[in-house]
Parts: C-alpha cells; sequence; structure tokens
C-alpha cells in the first residue's frame, strides 16, 4: 500500500500515543519507510526507545540537537518525508499548527514543510468541542491539513463524546489514499479533471414546517455534501451547492442557494439544470405536513395535535427522469440502517441513477453528523468498498470516481 513510500510520523503527548506505536508497525508493513519525531509530552507516553525500535532508525525529539542538525537539518527532515501524519494531535498542536507557532521541532517542521499533513486528532471531548479548537480546525482545513476522526466513545478520563484518536488501521487507510491521491495529481499533469463541467450538489436536511415555529427535520449536518462541492471545485467545476439549513461554512468558490424545504430545494435544482454531474447528498424529508397552521399550534387547544403527513417530492427520481435535461451522470446516497447493500441496489435501479454512495446509519454508526464515512460505492455491475475515510476524502475520492466516468463515458 505505501510501498517506498517516506512518513515523518509525529507523536504528540495524550494517552492516544500507545496506539501510534500500533501505527507506527502498521505503516512500516504496509512498506512505508517511516521517521519519527516525538514532542517533549509525546516522550512521556512513549520512549524513544521503543518509537526507535518500531521505525528500526533514529528518532528526532529536539530542535537543538547539534548531532541531528549535522546528520540532517529539520528544514530537510520536514520535505524528505511525502507525508506527514500527526497522532495523536493533541490540542496543543493543534492550536500551534492553525497559528504557525514553531517553538519545538514537531511544530518547526509542521511549518516547514511542503507536503500534506494528516492530523489524527485525540482529546478531551470538552477541549474537542471548545470554540477555541473549533476554531483552529476550520483554520488548519483552510490551511489544507487533512483530518480523520476523531471518533466518538469513552475515554480516558472517563468522559464519552468526541475526542478518541481514530484506529490505526484507519489512519493507516487515510494516509495511502492521500498517497494515491498525489500520484493521480501527478499524472493529471495540471489539467483538472471536471474543469469545462458543471455540477449540481445538494446537501444537508431539509426542514418541513408544522407552524410558523415548528418544523421536521433530520440530523444531517451537511458535511459530506459541502465536502463534495469543495472537491468537485477544486477539481475545476462550476458548481451550485443547493442546501438545506446547515451550521457550517459553505466552501468558497461555489455558487450556494440555500432553501428550507424538499420543494425548495426541487425548484432550485430544477433552476440549475442542465448540468454534467447532479449529486444528490442531501437528506431530503420524504414526507411534509399536509396542512401548515398559519398560527402556533396551542397545547390546551383540541387535545394532542395529530399531523397527516403527504409525500415529497423525489428530487433524486425526478432528476434521472429529466429526459433531455438528464445530466450524464447522477448520482444518489443511500443512508441505510438495515440491509444497507441490498437497499442501495434496490434504490439504485428505483430512481435510475448511475452511482449510489451507500452508507450504513444504523445505532452506533457515528456517521450522520460525524467526521468520518464508511461508503460503498455501487454501479450496475459492481460494489467498491471503501475504507474509514475523513468526509473530505470520500469527497476527493468520489470527485475523481465520478471524473473518470465522465471521461470514459462508461457508467
Ligand atoms: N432523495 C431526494 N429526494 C427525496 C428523498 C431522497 O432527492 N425526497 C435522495 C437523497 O438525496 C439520496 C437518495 O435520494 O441521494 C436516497 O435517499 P434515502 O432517504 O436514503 O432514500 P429514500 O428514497 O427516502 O428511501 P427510504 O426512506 O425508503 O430509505
Amino acid at each position: 500500500m505505501l510501498q517506498e513510500r517516506k512518513i515523518l510520523l509525529i507523536i504528540g503527548g495524550g494517552i492516544a500515543a500507545y496506539k501510534s506505536l500500533e501505527l507506527l508497525r502498521l505503516l512500516r508493513s504496509a512498506g512505508a519507510k517511516v521517521r519519527v519525531v516525538l514532542t517533549s509530552a509525546g516522550c512521556e507516553f512513549v520512549t524513544p526507545l521503543s518509537a526507535s525500535s518500531l521505525s528500526g532508525d533514529k528518532v528526532y525529539t529536539d530542535l537543538f540537537s547539534l548531532t541531528d542538525e549535522a546528520e540532517i537539518g529539520h528544514i530537510q527532515l520536514s520535505r524528505d518525508a511525502d507525508l506527514v501524519i500527526v497522532a495523536p494531535t493533541t490540542a496543543d498542536l493543534l492550536a500551534k499548527i492553525a497559528t504557525g507557532q514553531a517553538d519545538d521541532l514537531a511544530s518547526t517542521l509542521l511549518l516547514a514543510t511542503n507536503k500534506p499533513i494528516l492530523l489524527a486528532p485525540a482529546m478531551n471531548v470538552r477541549m474537542w468541542l471548545h470554540a477555541a479548537t473549533r476554531r483552529n480546525v476550520e483554520r488548519a482545513k483552510l490551511d489544507g491539513c487533512f483530518f480523520i476522526g476523531p471518533g466518538e466513545g469513552s475515554m480516558a478520563c472517563g468522559d464519552f463524546g468526541p475526542g478518541r484518536m481514530t484506529e490505526p488501521l484507519d489512519i493507516l487507510n487515510a494516509a495511502a489514499n492521500l498517497m494515491d491521491r498525489d500520484l493521480d495529481k501527478g499524472s493529471a499533469a495540471k489539467s483538472l479533471p471536471l474543469e469545462g463541467k458543471k455540477v449540481i450538489v445538494t446537501s444537508g436536511p431539509t426542514h418541513e414546517p408544522i407552524d410558523p415555529v415548528r418544523f421536521i427535520a433530520n440530523r444531517s449536518s451537511g458535511r459530506q455534501g459541502h465536502a463534495i462541492a469543495r472537491a468537485a471545485a477544486q477539481a475545476g467545476a462550476d458548481v451550485v451547492l443547493v442546501s438545506g439549513p446547515v451550521s457550517i461554512p459553505p466552501p468558497v468558490g461555489v455558487q450556494l442557494i440555500c432553501v428550507e424545504t424538499a420543494k425548495e430545494m426541487l425548484a432550485a435544482v430544477q433552476q440549475s439544470l442542465p448540468a454534467d454531474v447532479f449529486i444528490a447528498a442531501a437528506a431530503v424529508a420524504d414526507w411534509r405536513v399536509e396542512r401548515i397552521e398559519a398560527s402556533k399550534i396551542k397545547k390546551d387547544k383540541n387535545g394532542l395535535p395529530v399531523l397527516k403527513f403527504i409525500e415529497n417530492p423525489d428530487i433524486l427520481a425526478e432528476v434521472a427522469a429529466s429526459g433531455e435535461a438528464r445530466p450524464p451522470v447522477v448520482v444518489g446516497f443511500a443512508a441505510e440502517t438495515d440491509g444497507l447493500l441490498a437497499n442501495a441496489q434496490a434504490k439504485l435501479t428505483k430512481k435510475a441513477c448511475d452511482l449510489i454512495v451507500a452508507n450504513d446509519v444504523g445505532v452506533g454508526s457515528d456517521v450522520m453528523g460525524g467526521l468520518d464515512n464508511i461508503v460503498h460505492i455501487i454501479s450496475r455491475d459492481k460494489v467498491e468498498s471503501w475504507p474509514r475515510l475523513s468526509k473530505d476524502l470520500v469527497a476527493e475520492k468520489l470527485v475523481r470516481h465520478i471524473s473518470l466516468l465522465l471521461s470514459n463515458g462508461d457508467k
């Protein structure tokens, strides 16, 4: 997977550092050459000796080591690698990355490198959710860092929530995927794969009103749809993002149309056609309330209210059946709690689309509202299963997959 690849693994100071030794072992078994940098806090959790035994190389800890500088200067150490992985990325390391501090070896290397950086955060849930960390994550993303995780679960400190470092095998897969992407970039010889193409993406939930103050919604965050819109724009496409109500910012360089309901989403999509690609990533409400009350429904009026639902238009199915106006590539999502592949395959046929991106949103899945996704790409004749990846990486891989379909004319 990573034959001949050079990885710089920075191990930060958190309890998850013990998992980084397993990551180091996996990277080496995948064929990578790994150099390890331990922060001073990292040294409190794993020893340079254990990291060095596993990497088969010297471990670097000190910015001002005369011996190290004589052997390999710190700038060269940062540039020699094909990929830099920071695992665990502690709150402190993330803050240094986001603000460009360089007061020790790890932060100096991160500032000096010209290679992709993959961050695997691990911290207490409150630290992860703190406004400062939220800002630092957004800043680091804007600066081009890639994230994997954190996952959700119980933590060493006894708290529960997001903040656990992603499992080493999933970090390995994300690293391999980033390396593939770099190869593709090289072979694409600078021409952008979706240059001159128009892509429409739906994203987020829809809100279906009940009365002036209440509505029906779902847990969709819009992260996957927004990431797809960003990846398509970065691939050179002219992107229209039709988004339901979300709390994340729109990607730079896309045309954003904000809607609330499924009917508004359908109208916005239809107005934006024709297009080369339509990607329905929104979690559209299947039903809406038949009669929206003009005034707030009062508690004490006629006992418990009874809501009568009617079906919403199916945007994906309508676009796929739009005859002449049908985009050459139509992609749907299937969020399933049971019978994932069978239900997704049935959806591909029923909604007449070219690809279905299937994901499991059943009990225990952290996909809806989370940062990572585990998807299966279903076409008429095959199923491709991808490992757990961040939603940004799923988006990039999907956009590459769609570009190939468009250029081969093969769906
Ligand atoms: N979709 C849509 N319009 C709808 C419902 C769904 O465009 N009214 C799209 C979604 O954006 C997604 C796909 O259809 O790409 C599948 O949505 P999903 O909710 O998983 O399937 P449903 O068709 O709603 O079927 P079910 O609820 O029975 O699973």
